[in-house]
């Protein structure tokens, strides 16, 4: 059977660190709140004029690197974002143009923080399909844009960053041992879509909108529909929370990834948390978590991976890669 096989990883955070004091200088909290309630510490934000493509394309030449591969390799690109740059044309086009690259095809996927488990499904669909052969996956996102700097309750809870993957066809055994992705779940529920929305959009208003969100029924409900869907991916593959060496959910909050590891019976020890120096990054903060826990030498070959991830609309869903 056909399996997309991680080839190459990078990721690009931008330069500028936010931390929790500054923010404690500009509106009524305090690092303690912020650290006690999220597990976030810093985040990174974007300068001005630094848009979501060229944090992409940062982190897609890092990809391409580490796979040793070039554009020339590449016949599709998925851009995972809810901060495009422009209404249209796509962010992935802009970074397939930024990349010198005029052949093959590009596109944005907009499924907010579960963005980047949305593009792995497409893309390893249309790999397994023989519509791509080697996919640039990437999860970019200027969500600063997207805040409201005097609503402590949003404002403090998000970052910047970009994360790419070189995915590829390979011919594997057709094994529970085969490397690849080796199943994902996509869920949404749109009347859940109140309780975290970016107002705007060109349909209904014409302009840009500022994040809202009812943060205690997101937290209700998010690791409940974690647990489900990882349930999903079990279920098909007749894997279990004890044969998963790296969890690596979307890194909106410490409580709740430590809930769901707990709930989902995973130890502590095999969680990757990069929330309190990322923020939440949206569609960027799975890739982002996994090029860290790659280049500290925690991931390694043939490691069975647990990706998670739930956000705005409601979306959610789960992948099993083995690495
Ligand atoms: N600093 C200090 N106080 C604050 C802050 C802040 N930054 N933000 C809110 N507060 C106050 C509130 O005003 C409230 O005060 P009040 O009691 O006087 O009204 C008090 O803290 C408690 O507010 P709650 O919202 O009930 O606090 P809670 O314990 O629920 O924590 C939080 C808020 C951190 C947002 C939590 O609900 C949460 O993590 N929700 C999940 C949201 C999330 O992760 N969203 C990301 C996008 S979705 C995703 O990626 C999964």
């Amino acid at each position: 059977v056909i399996r997309s096989v991680v080839e190459g990883l990078g990721s690009y955070l931008p330069e500028r660190v936010l931390k929790n004091a500054e923010l404690a200088q500009k509106v009524d909290t305090s690092d303690d709140w912020i650290v006690q309630r999220t597990g976030i510490r810093e985040r990174h934000i974007a300068a001005e004029g630094e848009l979501t493509s060229d944090l992409a394309v940062h982190a897609a030449e890092r990809a391409l690197a580490d796979a040793g591969r070039t554009v020339a390799d590449i016949d599709l690109i998925v851009v995972a974002t809810t901060t495009p740059d422009d209404t249209f044309p796509s962010t992935a086009v802009t970074v397939q143009r930024k990349l010198g690259m005029t052949h093959g095809a590009a596109f944005d996927i907009q499924a907010v923080c579960s963005g980047f488990i949305y593009g792995l499904s497409t893309a390893d669909a249309m790999i397994r399909a023989g519509v791509a052969r080697r996919v640039l996956l990437i999860g970019a996102e200027t969500f600063s844009r997207l805040l409201d700097w005097n609503d402590r309750s949003t404002c403090v809870l998000f970052g910047d960053g970009a994360a790419a993957v070189v995915l590829a066809g390979e011919a594997q055994p057709g094994t529970r041992e085969d490397r690849g992705v080796l199943t994902t779940h996509l869920r949404s529920d749109g009347r859940h879509r109140e309780k975290l929305y970016v107002d705007g959009g060109p349909s209904s208003s014409e302009r840009v909108g500022k994040v809202h969100m009812e943060g205690r029924e997101v937290f209700r409900h998010a690791v409940g529909m974690i647990t489900d869907v990882v349930e999903d991916a079990y279920r098909v593959t007749g894997y279990s929370s004890d044969d998963i060496d790296w969890f690596v959910p979307h890194q909106a909050n410490v409580r709740i990834i430590d809930g769901s590891a707990q709930k989902l019976g995973i130890a502590e020890a095999k969680v990757v948390k990069t929330v309190d120096r990322h923020g939440n990054t949206s569609a960027a903060s799975i890739p982002l978590a996994l090029d860290v826990a790659v280049k500290d030498g925690r991931i390694a070959r043939g490691d069975l991976i647990l990706l998670d991830a739930m956000g705005g609309g409601f979306t959610w869903g789960s992948a099993l890669v083995r690495w």
